[in-house]
């Protein structure tokens, strides 16, 4: 190795454990360089070929392939202002001229504003709070209402959902100004669905998603119940669930919502995924822009480890499951997910064409289930409720509380 001109001495022992795990673990390294560094130097690079053993322009392509990785010095505040159609509407180019402006002022004057990139991103899945921006990894709400004194003074704080519905399933406890914690989510009900699950057993999982009707909300549309029996019933010895939280369409934000304020639904619906499927190792890939989110993910993990809903023997069965939270970087593709699995694969995120599907060849050519947040949201209603109640929301071809429109339709309003 090179002598280091950047001192990586204290990021040696955690690089050092990450390639522990092999080239899965790729991502989560280079956060833990840019975390510390604020960009990616050549050194690290090197450093992480040595202990990856790993040529350094596979590294680099992995780099460069995901925009929120940097390979070169950044200015110390990034600002990213959104100008999708929510934001753009409601002001964004007036956001970026002002604060533009008030920058060009004060270095005219001889201030020292320091080093301050401000671009413009694509929607950051925080339309409610249209025109949103995030500044050094903090969500900002209603930017037009800040000065360029706000923001320097740092007192940023990420905004909470906004939740307003007419019939309230999975989002009963969203926009109330709170993560809905492990003790809140019991007192609800919360991991009741697994204990059935256990009591009951995985076929009984599989036909209840079956029953309900569930269809997947990433986008297609296709039936739960059949990625989930198709991995079931697979002979193979390694299996794996993945949720799919990389939500990046312009104009989204229902994973969010779910995300940081009902995370243990999602986590529950994820854990029954595996036990239905035969998998011990689930992963939720979330948006590398949610950071609020991503944390919010790694405490409810920490706490549905310490009640035993994670890890070795859950709930004194012989099922096991562990859950891994990956942050991706950046790239919308990354939301497909054969490209995805690429990702968790610490390769750039490249979609193949399909067939093979990742049911029957996914991450590390195993059966994979990838199924979007609130696909998995459904599961634990659907669980605890039945299937039979469940099929009453919505339509016949669509159940569950997709939409409004949905609902309506079904009751002829
Ligand atoms: C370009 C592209 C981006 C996508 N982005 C997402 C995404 O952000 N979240 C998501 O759940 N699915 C996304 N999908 C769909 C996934 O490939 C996949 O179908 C989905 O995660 C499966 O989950 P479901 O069965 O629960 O719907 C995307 C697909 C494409 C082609
Ligand atoms: S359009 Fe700006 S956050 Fe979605």
């Amino acid at each position: 190795m090179p002598t280091p001109s950047i001192d990586l001495s204290d990021l040696a022992p955690v690089i050092q454990s990450h390639a522990q795990k092999g080239r899965t673990a790729l991502l989560p390294a280079l956060y833990s360089v840019q975390d510390t560094i604020g960009y990616i130097p050549p050194e690290a690079v090197q450093f992480i070929s040595d202990q990856f053993n790993l040529p350094p322009e596979e590294i680099n392509q992995v780099v460069r392939s995901f925009p929120l990785f940097f390979s070169e010095p950044v200015s110390k505040t990034v600002i990213h202002v959104c100008n999708n159609p929510v934001c753009a509407n409601a002001g964004a180019d007036a956001v970026m001229k002002r604060f533009s402006l008030a920058v060009e002022e004060r270095r005219a004057a001889g201030e020292p504003v320091g080093a301050l990139t401000i671009e413009f991103a694509p929607c950051l899945g925080l339309c409610e709070h249209a025109p949103a921006m995030i500044v050094q990894g903090t969500s900002v709400a209603r930017a037009d209402s800040l000065s360029y004194e706000d923001i320097v003074a740092g007192q940023l704080r990420h905004p909470r959902s906004i939740v307003r519905n007419e019939i309230a399933i999975l989002t009963a406890n969203c926009g109330k100004n709170r993560v809905n914690n492990i003790m809140l989510y019991q007192a609800g009900g919360g991991y009741q669905a697994l204990k059935k699950a256990i009591a009951a057993g995985p076929q009984f999982v599989l036909d209840e998603v079956k029953a309900s009707g569930l269809v997947g909300r990433g986008g297609a549309a296709y039936p739960a119940w059949k990625k989930w029996s198709t991995v079931a019933e697979s002979g193979a010895s390694d299996k794996y669930v993945i949720c799919n939280a990389d939500e990046a369409e312009p104009g989204s934000f229902k994973d969010r919502v779910l995300l940081e304020d009902e995370p243990h639904l999602i986590l529950e619906g994820l854990i029954l995924a595996g036990f239905a499927t035969g998998a011990a190792k689930g992963f939720i890939y979330i948006r590398g822009e949610y950071i609020f989110q991503y944390r919010v993910m790694i405490k409810a993990i920490e706490e549905a480890r310490a009640a035993g809903f994670i890890g070795e023997h859950i709930l004194g069965s012989a099922f096991s499951f562990e859950v891994e939270v990956r942050r991706g970087a950046g790239t919308y593709v990354a939301g497909e997910e054969t490209a995805q699995i690429k990702a968790l694969e610490g390769k750039p995120a490249i979609p193949h064409a399909k067939p093979p599907y990742p049911s029957i060849s996914g991450l590390y050519g195993a059966p994979t289930v990838v199924n979007n947040v609130e696909t998995l949201a459904n599961v634990p209603y659907i669980l605890r409720a039945g299937s039979t109640a469940y099929r009453k929301i919505g339509t016949d071809a669509s159940s569950g509380t997709t939409s409004r429109t949905v609902i309506r339709a079904r009751s002829g309003a």
